[in-house]
C-alpha cells in the first residue's frame, strides 16, 4: 500500500540479552528453592518498601529511556500522536490530526486512509518477516500450532474473500463468538481487511447474551464454532447458538469453525463451514479505510441492564495500541510475549491481537484455563516458549498465590524480563508475590490502568525509567493527561482523592456508543463538560503524581477483572417467575476482587426451595454467563428502601462487608436492615 517504510517502528533486538539472562538464571535458581515460608518472610520484608526502581540491566536496554519524553509529548500532544501514527503504513496521509470541532465527537487523522490487517500482516511479510511466528498456539490437551505471519496473512486474506462472497461489505457488522483458537484472530483481521465491523462476544458469555448483542448490533454474519473445550470437557456451541439465534432477522449467515469435531446441525442455505469457505475463496486485498471508519464494537457493562456498544475506529485505535504496546512492554524483535486474557475482552483485542501484530512480535496464545491441565500450566508455557513479557490480571495472580509456590518452583522462568497486570487494582501483596516469585526480583512490574472505552493503556509506569509503587498504576503515559477531580466542585485535586477524568482527547478513545450518541454524551461527557472524559473510577493522587485507583463509582462490578453491571444481573434474576424483586451489590473478595451478592424477595415472601436457588443461578448463567452467578443469594421479605422507594444499596454493601450501618433513619422501614443483617449473619 502506502509509501512509508514498514520496518520503521519494528522493535529493536535486545542488546544485552546474554548478560541479562545470566542474572535472571541466578535468581530463578533461588526461586526454585522457594517455599511458602521463605516467600512469606520475603514479602513481609518487602511490604515496607514504597518504590521499586527498574533493574539497571533493564533500564540500560529500554525502548523508552528518555525521562523527558512525557514533557515533550505534553508540550504538543497532537504532534506527538501524529509522530506515533507515522510509524504505521498509511495509503493516504491524513490532512488534519485532530478534529475537535464537534466535541465530544472527536476525529483523529482526518482524511487519512489505512488498513489494519495490512499493517498487522502484509507490511511485515513484505519486510521479509513472513516466517516469523505470530502465535505459538497451545491447546489445553497439549496440542501446539505455530502460525507464522505469512500463514496468518494467507488465512486472513482468504477468509476476508469468503466474507465478501457471503455478502459482507464495508460497515457491515460481523459477530464473532469463538474460543481461544487461532481462527478468532483470523476472523477479526479478515473483517478489518474489508472494512467490516467486528463484534466479538466473550466465549464465556451465554448464547443468549450473544443473541442479544447480535440483535442490537444488527449483525449480518456470525462466526462461531461447533463446540468449545474447557477443562477437559467439550461444550456444544453451535446447537446453543441455533437455540437462541434462530429467529434473528438481520443474521443471514453463520460460519462454523470445526474445532472439536462434534456433530452439529447445519441449516441449509444459512450455515457454512469455515474451512470450506476459506478453501474455496479468492484472497481479498486490504481495502484502504477512512481513519475514522468503525473498526469494531465491543459490548461492555454500564449502569443499566442494557450493555453499551463501545465503538472504536481504525487509525486512532491502531496508533494507540501499537504505541502503548511497544512502550509499556518494552518490545524487542526477539520477544516472546504472552497475554493470558481472552480475545473476547478489550485486553485481548488490544494486547493479544492488534498491538502485538502491529508490532510484529511473536505471542503465545493459550486456549485453556490457568489451572488446566494443572496449576502450573502458565509457568510451563513460559519455560517452554522462553516467554519474555507476561501480562495477566490480579485475580489470576491471587489464585496462583493461593495454589502455592510449589506449582511455580519447578519451572525455569529466567526468560522473563517484564510482567504486566491489568483489570483491577492490584493489592501490594499480590504485586510483591508477582515481583518476587514470578519475576525473580529482576523484572519490572507494570500495573496498567485503562478501559474498554480508552482502547489502550493510559496510566502505568514506563518500565525502563519509572519506579513502581505497588498498588499504584503510576502516571499517565506520554501524550495523555489524566486528572483527579473533586466530585463536588470539579476542581483538580493535586494530592488526595477524587474522580478520574481525562481532559484531552486521545487517538484510541471510543468514538460513540453504537447507534446511541445520546447515551455516549450523557455517560461520559455530562459530568465535567464536553471536553473532559468522565472515567467512572475514583482514585487518589499522591505527591509524586502517582495514581491509586480505588474502584468504580457507578453500578459496575468487577469480578476477576470481568466487568458486569448490577442491573444486568438483577434483570436476569427477576426474570424467574417466583422472584418479586432483587438488588445486586459487589462485596470485596480476596480472590476475585469483587464478588456478586444478590438480595432477593420472592413472590408471597416464601423461603426458597433448593430448586429456586438452582433455577436463579441457571437463569443468570443462561442470560449472561456463568461468571455472573451470585456468590451468595440472600432471601428476604423486604429490601431496605427510602420513603420514595429507592433501594439503598449502600446498606446492602455494608451488610455484606460486615460494616456498621450508620444512619438508617431515612429508610421507610428501618427494621428491614436488622432482619437482613440477622439473615446475613445466620448464612441464610
Ligand atoms: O475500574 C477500572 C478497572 O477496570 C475498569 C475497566 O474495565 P474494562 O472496560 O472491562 O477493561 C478492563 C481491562 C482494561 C476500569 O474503569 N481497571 C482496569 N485496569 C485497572 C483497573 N483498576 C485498577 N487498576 C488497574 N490497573
Amino acid at each position: 500500500m502506502g509509501p512509508s517504510g514498514p520496518e520503521q517502528r519494528l522493535p529493536r533486538r535486545s542488546r544485552s540479552g546474554g548478560e541479562w539472562r545470566s542474572t535472571c538464571e541466578m535468581t530463578t535458581q533461588n526461586a526454585r528453592e522457594l517455599t511458602e515460608e521463605s516467600v512469606e518472610a520475603r514479602l513481609a520484608e518487602l511490604l515496607g518498601q514504597e518504590r521499586f526502581t527498574p533493574p539497571a540491566e533493564f533500564s540500560d536496554d529500554a525502548e523508552i529511556s528518555d525521562p523527558q519524553l512525557r514533557a515533550r509529548a505534553a508540550a504538543d500532544p497532537v504532534a506527538y500522536w501524529a509522530e506515533q501514527a507515522s510509524g504505521l503504513r498509511w495509503s493516504t496521509p491524513w490532512e488534519r490530526v485532530l478534529d475537535d470541532d464537534d466535541a465530544p465527537f472527536f476525529r483523529w487523522f482526518e482524511g487519512g486512509r489505512i488498513n489494519v490487517s495490512d499493517n498487522c500482516l502484509d507490511r511485515h511479510v513484505e519486510a521479509g518477516l513472513g516466517d516469523r511466528v505470530a502465535y505459538h498456539w497451545h491447546g489445553e490437551e497439549g496440542e501446539t500450532r505455530d502460525i507464522t505471519y505469512a500463514e496468518l496473512l494467507d488465512r486472513t486474506a482468504r477468509f476476508a474473500g469468503a466474507l465478501k462472497e457471503l455478502g459482507v461489505g464495508q460497515g457491515d457488522v460481523v459477530g464473532i463468538y469463538l474460543p481461544m483458537i487461532p481462527e478468532v484472530v483470523v476472523a477479526m483481521l479478515a473483517c478489518t481487511r474489508i472494512g467490516a465491523v467486528h463484534n466479538v462476544v466473550f466465549g464465556g458469555f451465554s448464547a443468549g447474551s450473544v443473541a442479544e448483542r447480535m440483535e442490537v448490533s444488527g449483525a449480518k454474519v456470525l462466526v462461531t464454532t461447533d463446540g468449545a473445550r474447557r477443562k477437559g470437557k467439550t461444550a456444544p456451541v453451535k446447537p446453543e447458538v441455533d437455540r437462541t439465534m434462530g429467529q434473528l432477522a438481520p443474521l443471514e449467515k453463520i460460519v462454523v469453525v470445526r474445532n472439536t469435531g462434534i456433530d452439529v446441525p447445519m441449516t441449509e442455505g444459512r450455515d457454512v463451514w469455515f474451512d470450506e469457505v476459506v478453501a474455496a475463496a479468492e484472497p481479498a486485498a486490504p481495502e484502504p479505510m477512512d481513519a475514522e471508519a468503525p473498526l469494531f464494537i465491543l459490548y461492555s457493562s454500564g449502569s443499566t441492564a442494557k450493555p453499551k456498544g463501545i465503538q472504536h475506529t481504525t487509525g486512532g485505535y491502531l496508533t494507540g495500541v501499537s504505541t502503548t504496546h511497544r512502550q509499556v512492554f518494552d518490545l524487542k524483535a526477539d520477544d516472546v510475549y504472552f497475554c493470558s486474557a481472552d480475545v473476547g475482552w478489550i485486553t485481548g483485542h488490544s494486547y493479544i491481537v492488534y498491538g502485538p501484530l502491529a508490532n510484529g512480535v511473536t505471542s503465545v496464545m493459550y486456549e485453556g484455563a490457568p489451572d488446566y491441565p494443572h496449576k502450573g500450566i502458565w509457568w510451563q508455557l513460559i519455560e517452554q516458549r522462553k516467554v519474555t513479557k507476561f501480562y495477566t490480571a490480579p485475580t489470576a495472580i491471587r489464585a496462583c498465590m493461593k495454589w502455592g509456590v510449589e506449582h511455580v518452583a519447578p519451572h525455569d522462568l529466567s526468560s522473563l524480563k517484564l510482567l504486566g497486570s491489568v483489570g483491577e487494582p492490584i493489592n501490594p501483596k499480590a504485586w510483591l508475590w508477582y515481583w518476587h516469585v514470578i519475576g525473580g526480583e529482576n523484572c519490572p512490574v507494570v500495573d496498567t490502568w485503562w478501559q474498554t472505552e480508552t482502547g489502550a493503556i493510559v496510566i502505568t509506569t514506563l518500565p525502563g525509567i519509572d519506579a513502581a509503587k505497588p498498588g499504584s498504576a503510576g502516571t499517565p503515559l506520554p501524550g495523555y493527561e489524566v486528572q483527579v477531580l473533586d466530585p463536588e466542585t470539579g476542581e483538580q485535586v493535586t494530592e488526595g482523592e477524587g474522580l478520574l477524568a481525562i481532559p484531552r482527547p486521545w487517538p484510541s478513545m471510543l468514538r460513540t456508543l453504537y447507534q446511541d450518541p445520546d447515551r455516549y454524551r450523557s455517560t461520559y461527557w455530562n459530568r465535567f463538560g464536553e471536553s473532559t472524559y468522565f472515567v467512572g473510577d475514583s482514585a487518589r493522587i499522591d505527591g509524586d503524581g502517582y495514581i491509586w485507583v480505588i474502584g468504580r463509582v457507578d453500578d459496575v462490578i468487577n469480578v476477576s477483572g470481568h466487568r458486569l453491571s448490577t442491573a444486568e444481573v438483577e434483570s436476569a434474576i427477576v426474570a424467574h417467575p417466583q422472584v418479586a424483586e432483587s438488588a445486586v451489590v459487589a462485596k470485596a473478595d480476596d480472590l476475585t476482587g469483587q464478588a456478586i451478592v444478590a438480595y432477593v424477595t420472592l413472590q408471597g415472601g416464601t423461603d426458597p426451595s433448593d430448586a429456586v436457588v438452582a433455577e436463579i443461578n441457571a437463569a443468570v448463567a443462561d442470560r449472561i454467563g456463568k461468571l455472573a452467578r451470585p456468590k451468595r443469594i440472600v432471601f428476604t421479605q423486604d429490601l431496605p428502601k427510602t420513603r420514595s422507594g429507592k433501594i439503598m444499596r449502600r446498606l446492602l454493601r455494608d451488610i455484606a462487608e460486615g460494616r456498621d450501618l450508620g444512619d438508617t433513619t431515612t429508610l421507610a422501614d428501618p427494621t428491614v436492615v436488622d432482619t437482613l443483617k440477622d439473615r446475613w449473619d445466620a448464612g441464610a
